[in-house]
C-alpha cells in the first residue's frame, strides 16, 4: 500500500487543472484526474506516470450531472484510495447574457462552478479532519473581486462566492483545531489556457496587452504555496494583486464604470 498522498483535480484535461496535476505529481503526490475528455486525461496520466514515480487515476465525469461527485468519490474508493487534497478547478465562461441564455445552461454553470465544488468539499472534509491532514484549493478568479458587468452575470457572483466559501472553510478548520487542514481560494487574472477558446473570446482577448496575462505555471505555484502556508486567499502576480487592491479602494460607481467599459474586451455578451 502506498504512503503517497492523493490529490483529486477537477478540470484536469486542460489549462490550469493540467498544470496542477504536473506540479503536484512533481512534488511526489499521486493524482486523480477528472474532466469529461477521457483521451486528454489518459494522455496526461501517462505523461505524469512516465516522468515521476507516482500513480495517476483517470476518472471521466461531467460535473454538470447531479450524481457526478458521488461517482468520482466511488471510483477513488474502488481504487483503494482516500482523498488527501482537492483542486476544485473545472470551469468555463458562459457566452451571452442572462436574458438570452437558457436556464438549463445557467443551472449547469452553477452546478459545475459552484455547487459541485462545494459538495465535493463537504464530502471529503470529514476524512481529512479524521486523518488530520487536508489541502483544498478552490479556483476562484479576480472576477470575484470586480463588479458584475454585462455578460458576466453569474461568473463574478460564483467566483466571489468561492472566495468567501474558502475563507470560511479555512477559518472553520482552524477554529476547530485542525491546523493541518487548509483551504485556499486562488484568484487568477487572465491566464493562458483554453478558457477563452471555450467561451469564444480568443479573438477579442488577443488584443489585450501581454502584461495582463500570466502563464498557468506561476499561477498554480502561487496557489500551492499559499495553501501550504494556510493562507485563505491568494491573488497570483503583481499586476493581478494591484488590480485586486484597486477594486477595494476605488469608489464603487467608478469601479462599475471602469469594468463596464472594459468588459466588452473579454466578454461575449451577444
Ligand atoms: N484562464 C483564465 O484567464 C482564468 C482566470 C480566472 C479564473 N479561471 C478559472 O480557472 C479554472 C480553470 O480554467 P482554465 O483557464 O484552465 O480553462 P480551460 O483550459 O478551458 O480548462 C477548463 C477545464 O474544466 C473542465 N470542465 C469544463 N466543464 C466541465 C464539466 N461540465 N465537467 C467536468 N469538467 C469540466 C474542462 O474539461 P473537459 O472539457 O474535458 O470536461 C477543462 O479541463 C476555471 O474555474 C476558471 O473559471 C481562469
Amino acid at each position: 500500500m502506498t504512503t503517497r498522498k492523493l490529490m483529486l483535480i477537477t478540470g484536469a484535461s486542460a489549462g490550469i487543472g493540467a498544470e496542477f496535476a504536473r506540479q503536484y505529481s512533481a512534488r511526489g503526490w499521486d493524482v486523480a484526474l477528472t474532466a469529461r475528455r477521457t483521451d486528454r486525461l489518459e494522455e496526461l496520466a501517462k505523461e505524469l506516470e512516465d516522468k515521476h514515480d507516482i500513480t495517476a487515476l483517470v476518472i471521466a465525469q461531467d460535473l454538470a450531472k447531479a450524481n457526478s461527485v458521488d461517482a468520482i468519490l466511488k471510483e477513488v474508493k474502488a481504487a483503494g484510495r482516500h482523498v488527501d487534497g482537492v483542486i476544485n478547478n473545472a470551469g468555463y465562461g458562459l457566452p451571452g447574457t442572462f436574458f438570452n441564455t437558457k436556464w438549463k445552461d445557467q443551472a449547469a454553470f452553477m452546478r459545475v462552478l459552484y455547487t459541485a465544488p462545494i459538495e465535493l468539499t463537504h464530502k471529503v472534509l470529514p476524512g481529512m479532519v479524521e486523518r488530520g491532514f487536508g489541502r483544498i484549493i478552490n479556483i476562484a478568479s479576480l472576477a470575484g473581486y470586480t463588479p458584475g458587468s454585462n455578460g458576466h452575470t453569474l461568473y463574478a457572483s460564483v467566483k466571489s462566492g468561492m472566495i468567501k466559501f474558502s475563507e470560511s472553510i479555512n477559518a472553520e478548520a482552524k477554529a476547530a483545531g485542525h491546523e493541518d487542514v487548509h483551504c485556499t481560494a486562488l484568484c487568477p487574472g487572465f491566464t493562458w489556457s483554453e478558457f477563452h477558446d471555450v467561451n469564444g473570446t480568443r479573438e477579442k482577448t488577443k488584443e489585450m496587452p501581454s502584461w495582463l496575462w500570466m502563464e498557468a505555471a506561476p499561477v498554480v505555484e502561487a496557489g500551492i504555496e499559499a495553501c501550504e502556508r494556510g493562507q485563505p486567499v491568494i491573488v497570483p502576480g503583481a499586476v493581478n494583486k494591484g488590480l485586486a487592491t484597486l477594486t477595494r479602494i476605488l469608489p464603487e460607481p467608478l469601479g462599475r464604470m471602469m469594468v463596464g467599459s472594459q468588459s466588452k474586451r473579454f466578454r461575449s455578451a451577444d
